[in-house]
């Protein structure tokens, strides 16, 4: 594997969970690393430097691009870390403005950088963009979906982003985490129009969740897979990161769609009844 000593690295998100984890791992491994967070320089280690950025706010990611490029002149590799969920929440306990604010950070935020980092990368005629997706933008959860669909969105951006950078020497990646022990259990927002019809669901979820993600995996797993495709001769489109997204991936792909339906229920300690064995799922 190639050694990357002096390539800088742009990591948002990175004053914890996998941002953090992964801006460490890429320093290790030789890269100079900015990370990027919403309190600024608050939260910088002696591996890599912090930048004030704020994904929503296009002005603030043209600053911090800008001021990274002042210093170092190049960008070889961005990591689009930064995000949050919604959940657990039906669908229609959301509000529209929330429904925005979701895909303004998660998705918007991965255009905006991506918009101001190109530029530079077709200068240069090399690059990496690696976007943080999520095993819920291939198989979508009950109680998630706004989340479900903005990782779905980073899923189909980064696949036609990269068909259309990779005769400029740029490529694009996504990695797909499962429940990984971060600060993103704490910090995932209730929706904004809870109804009562759905609490008993809520608290069963609740608790389920906070039991899988106590199972997860550690940062340190998604950090190792985005340094694997941020090295690798020829990157794939997209990483699964840890046992459970492999897994996941691989009953997405192979097994009848009526299975991994009832799978996802199941797993949720939901009502498996309904599963579509006789709705022929599509
Ligand atoms: N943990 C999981 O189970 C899991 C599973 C699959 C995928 N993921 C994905 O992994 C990524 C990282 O999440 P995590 O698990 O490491 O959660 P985390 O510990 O809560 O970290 C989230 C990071 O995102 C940053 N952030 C949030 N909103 C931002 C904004 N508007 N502008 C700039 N930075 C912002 C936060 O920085 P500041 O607050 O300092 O600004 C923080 O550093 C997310 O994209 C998430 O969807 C997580």
């Amino acid at each position: 594997m190639k050694k990357h000593h002096k390539s800088i690295a742009l990591v948002t998100g990175a004053s914890s969970g996998i941002g953090k984890a992964t801006a460490e791992r890429l320093a290790l491994d030789g890269y100079i690393v900015y990370g990027t967070s919403r309190k600024g320089a608050e939260g910088s280690s002696r591996a890599f430097e912090m930048l004030a950025l704020d994904v929503t706010n296009g002005a603030s990611v043209e600053a911090a691009v800008a001021q990274l490029i002042r210093r170092e002149g190049r960008i070889d590799l961005l990591v689009n870390n930064a995000g949050f969920g919604v959940a657990p929440a039906g669908a229609e306990e959301s509000s529209v403005e929330q429904a925005w604010a979701i895909f303004d950070t998660n998705f918007m935020g991965i255009v905006r950088m991506t918009r101001a980092v190109v530029p530079h990368m077709r200068k240069q005629g090399s690059g990496r963009i690696i976007n943080i997706g999520s095993v819920l933008g291939f198989l979508p959860m009950p109680y998630g979906a706004l989340y479900a669909a903005t990782k779905h969105a980073v899923e189909g951006y980064s696949e036609s982003l990269d068909h259309e950078l990779r005769t400029r020497g740029i490529h694009v990646s996504v990695v797909e985490p499962a429940y990984t022990k971060t600060n993103f259990d704490a910090n995932l927002l209730a929706a904004d129009a809870m109804l009562d019809d759905y609490s008993a669901t809520r608290a069963g979820l609740n608790e389920r969740m906070a039991q899988l993600f106590a199972a997860g995996d550690e940062p340190g797993v998604v950090a190792e897979v985005v340094l694997q495709a941020a090295t690798a001769a020829n990157p794939k489109i997209r990483y699964t990161a840890g046992g459970l997204a492999g897994r996941l991936q691989l009953l997405r792909r192979y097994a009848p769609a009526t299975l991994v339906d009832a799978g996802v229920r199941k797993d949720l300690r939901l009502d498996t009844t309904t599963a579509p064995m006789a709705r022929a799922a599509s």
